[in-house]
């Protein structure tokens, strides 16, 4: 993950927001090379969800809407995360993340008793991290026995009496965490002059909500016909307890939703499974490996308040296997509850039956920094490579899909010095520059211009060279992950471009 943040750094991908300034947590810049890496990402999105369908239409909503909108959909009272607070430390800790297990040691009379607790926070190595704690703990008060294996819970599952007997992470000590409260996320502001409590909005913590407040105005204008979709991308604002793994998980960041809607009578478990899998398809075509792809199926006991099925696929980050795409089945529960609390019907007229029926939903929600951050972390390596004479080196490569890799081709003339190979790399910079993000660079030895390409994931290199401008005007094509050099002509380059950047 370290090589991975400065890479990302270092070639313009990411910056820590107002960096000069000490940086604030949860937010990030995206300097030139991530901004056009999100937009092909964000664009690969719209064309095959939106552009590409006939039963998708797209919005842009506001991000600031009427409050009542959170109030309906649940978000005011509900949308909240367990705090725990270190009285001492004043830290602050998301409960479900923060994890603790009684000591139990079996003494030489076979009576097995807790002598302690112990905290760690949640990682891949959570129990481990507990047991060897415990064995610690057990050495510092000499204390004689058969120490049991850990039993992992987290704070929300602490008894009152337990509590007070829990470490905290940041001191090591019990005696100052606090039961878990509920604590909103939702980022509050005030529109308008006036600041009191009739002026409070808040900032949209999923874009989904503009879907469904709009879900009238699509079905008046949009000729759309069930089942069928809206669909949007744009900011989400989250007041995470803890922001963490880099852009992973962030207070402000980018979401792409869907809402499918199909009559109440369809059958929405077969839909879901069609949009998980068309989900993991979409991942693949943008370069994620199968390998790094899985689901978790949310226990029903752990449902988000309005979700009668949701699948997670899971993504292997570096830190862990966690959620990168969410496949919600939201019944008809946002829709009902907007038809109830403004008192405009929110129903679709069935020409079949004659009867006027509010759809069910199906949800894909993802999260655009999400899947950026998972095209990095699948696509990076660093590998021993020859030059040309023989002698290894490193390079580092980022193996990213040409359909979003941020430049599509660079164009190097092979000297800087020779205006003929100059003029017609300049050339073929300015026709491929019409339809593709294109790099030109005539600065140093062929290979290290190579390797900065590598490094940011250029999918081809082009060459200019004697043979170009003296016998047949082809040029070297060099590609990226494979590193194999061949001649190319100009209409060939771009056919390869039209086959592979879609
Ligand atoms: N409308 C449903 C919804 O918003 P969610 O699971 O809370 O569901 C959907 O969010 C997706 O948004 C997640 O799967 C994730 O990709 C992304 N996401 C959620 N919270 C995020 C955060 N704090 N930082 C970055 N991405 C986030």
């Amino acid at each position: 993950m370290d090589a991975i943040v400065a890479l990302a750094k270092r070639r313009g991908f990411i910056f820590q927001s107002s960096e000069i300034y000490g940086g604030l947590n949860g937010f990030f810049d995206y300097g030139p090379l991530g901004v056009e890496l999100k937009k092909n990402i964000r664009d690969c999105w719209w064309a095959d969800m939106v552009r590409r369908r006939d039963d998708i239409v797209g919005v842009e909503t506001s991000i600031i809407m009427h409050p009542k909108v959170w109030e309906a959909s649940g978000h005011v009272a509900g949308f909240t995360d367990p705090l725990v607070d270190c009285k001492v430390s004043k830290q602050r800790y998301r409960a479900d993340q923060l994890f603790f297990a009684a000591v139990v040691v079996t003494g030489a009379d076979g009576v097995a008793k807790t002598v302690g607790y112990v905290s760690a926070l949640e990682s891949e190595k959570t129990t481990a991290d507990l047991q060897a704690a415990a064995e610690n703990l057990k050495r510092k008060k000499a204390i004689q026995g058969q120490l049991a294996p850990v039993q992992p819970k987290d704070m929300t599952e602490a008894t009152p009496e337990e509590i007070p007997l829990i470490p905290s992470p940041a001191t090591g000590e019990p005696g100052s965490l606090t039961e878990p409260r509920a604590f909103n996320m939702m980022f509050e502001t005030h529109v308008g002059p006036m600041r009191d409590s009739s002026a409070v909005a808040y900032l949209r913590p999923e874009t989904a909500q503009g879907m469904f407040v709009d879900f009238k105005n699509v079905v008046d204008t949009g000729r759309v016909k069930l089942p069928f979709g809206i669909a949007q991308i744009g900011k989400s604002f989250r007041n995470e307890i803890t922001p963490r793994n880099f852009i992973f998980r962030s207070r402000e960041f980018e979401q792409m939703e869907m809402e499918y809607f199909i009559h109440p009578d369809a059958d929405w478990l077969k839909c879901h499974e069609e949009w998980l899998a068309w989900c993991q398809e979409w991942l693949k075509s943008i370069g994620l490996p199968e390998s790094h792809l899985s689901l978790h199926e949310h226990p029903k006991a752990k449902l988000a308040f309005y979700s009668r099925r949701t699948v997670d696929i899971m993504f292997r980050y570096p830190f862990g296997v966690q959620e990168l795409w969410g496949i919600a089945a939201r019944s008809d529960y946002d829709l009902q509850q907007h038809q109830k609390h403004s008192g405009v019907p929110q129903v679709y007229f069935d020409e079949a039956t004659k009867q006027k029926v509010v759809p069910h939903v199906i949800e894909p929600a993802v999260g655009v920094d999400r899947i950026l951050l998972a095209v990095l972390c699948a696509g990076y390596a660093e590998e021993d490579v020859k030059d040309d004479k023989g002698n290894v080196e490193k390079r580092t490569v980022l193996r990213l899909s040409p359909r979003i890799a941020p430049v599509k081709v660079a164009v190097l003339p092979l000297l800087k010095n020779k205006e003929a190979l100059v003029g017609r790399a300049k050339e073929l910079y300015g026709k491929l520059k019409r339809n593709y993000a294109v790099f030109y660079d005539e600065a140093g030895a062929i290979g290290r211009r190579y390797r900065r390409q590598d490094e940011i994931g250029t999918p081809w290199c082009v060459t200019i060279d004697f043979d170009t401008i003296e016998k047949d005007g082809t040029f070297t094509l060099r590609e990226r992950d494979s590193m194999q050099q061949k001649r190319i002509t100009e209409a060939e380059l771009f056919a390869l471009l039209a086959e592979k950047v879609y």
